[in-house]
């Protein structure tokens, strides 16, 4: 039988804060593919995603479908806003949530993970920006730059520090959002630039890193799904609601889907595949006038 096997494989996958996010759902496929699985996690939420983590109702919620256990071989502290420790404002670093967690720079989570024994697969699931619900008409210099730092050169810099510690045949894996390609309007702040970015570095990066290590690089663009972030930005059960008037298929995504796509490109199987953008939407990108055939 044809089946996605990870077995022996050590993934990270930064991103994950809470279990209603899409790195959750990836973490939890990456697992039931057999890979051991580490989670990079912003220092302010590490304190309240272990105590869900350690709650006897998140049981069912941990079970892979196996009836195994989901369990992390590590959660390291990370903010992807910053490379280095001695590039961390003071205020940040003596701050109540950050100054126990050690080096949770770029450069630090590459350390940590090189010295837990390295990793092969990696997935960038992260995104923020402080002034997402303005639009790019009202959007500041430093709020601009912030979206593409945090969302888009993050995954640069992931690539740049992992890529080394990785045997050949590594995979990087991020998560666009159509808003880097057509227009959506609640999606601003340079938040559609910083999507637009990672699409383009993931071309370049796989490349690069194609031809200096061998390894793959993806980017997957999931359809709207209802997450913390997603919340955040605004009206997203609005914007699912348009999707499944719009799309070859109505339903809406669901974490376990854009799971199993990511375990697919981390995989041998895609081993053809690198450089590529794969929709998880339904098909809701493919549609050029939706929502006036019932079918
Ligand atoms: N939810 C959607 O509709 C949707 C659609 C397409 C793409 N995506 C993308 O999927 C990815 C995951 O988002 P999600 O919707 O699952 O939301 P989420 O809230 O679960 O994930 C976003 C994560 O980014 C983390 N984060 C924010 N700033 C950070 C920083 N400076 N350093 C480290 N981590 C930081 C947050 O703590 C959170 O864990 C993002 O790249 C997002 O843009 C989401």
């Amino acid at each position: 039988m044809l089946a996605i096997d990870l077995t022996g494989k050590r993934a990270l996958v930064a991103g994950v804060g809470d279990e209603r996010g899409l790195g959750f759902g990836i973490a939890k496929a990456l697992a039931e593919a057999g890979a051991t699985v580490a989670v990079a996690t912003w220092p302010p939420l590490i304190k309240m995603f272990k105590l869900m983590l350690a709650r006897p109702s998140s049981e069912a919620l941990l079970t892979l479908r196996d009836g195994k256990r989901l369990g992390f071989s590590a959660i390291y502290p990370f903010d992807a806003e910053f490379d280095r420790l001695d590039a961390v404002p003071a205020e940040i670093r003596e701050h109540r949530r950050y100054k126990d967690m050690g080096d949770f720079t770029v450069s630090g989570l590459a350390a940590a993970v090189a010295a837990d024994g390295g990793v092969d697969l990696v997935v960038h699931s992260l995104a923020n920006g402080a002034e997402v619900t303005k639009p790019l008409l009202e959007t500041s210099r430093a709020g601009y730059l912030g979206a593409v730092s945090v969302s888009a050169y993050s995954n640069v810099s992931l690539v740049q520090h992992l890529g080394p510690l990785m045997r050949p045949g590594g995979s990087f894996v991020c998560l666009s959002y159509l808003a880097g390609q057509r227009v959506v309007p609640q999606y601003g702040g340079g938040m559609s630039s910083a999507k637009a970015a990672l699409e383009s570095d993931a071309r370049v990066l796989a490349y690069e890193a194609g031809r200096k290590w061998g390894h793959r690089v993806n980017v997957i663009s999931p359809g709207p799904y209802r997450s913390r972030a997603a919340e955040a930005i605004g009206p997203i059960d609005q914007m699912i609601a348009y999707a499944a008037r719009t799309s070859p298929l109505p339903e809406a995504i669901t974490a376990e889907e854009v799971g199993v796509t990511a375990a697919f490109l981390s995989s041998p199987l895609a081993s053809g595949i690198t450089g590529t953008v794969v929709y998880v939407d339904k098909g809701y990108s493919a549609m050029g006038l939706g929502g006036t055939t019932s079918g």
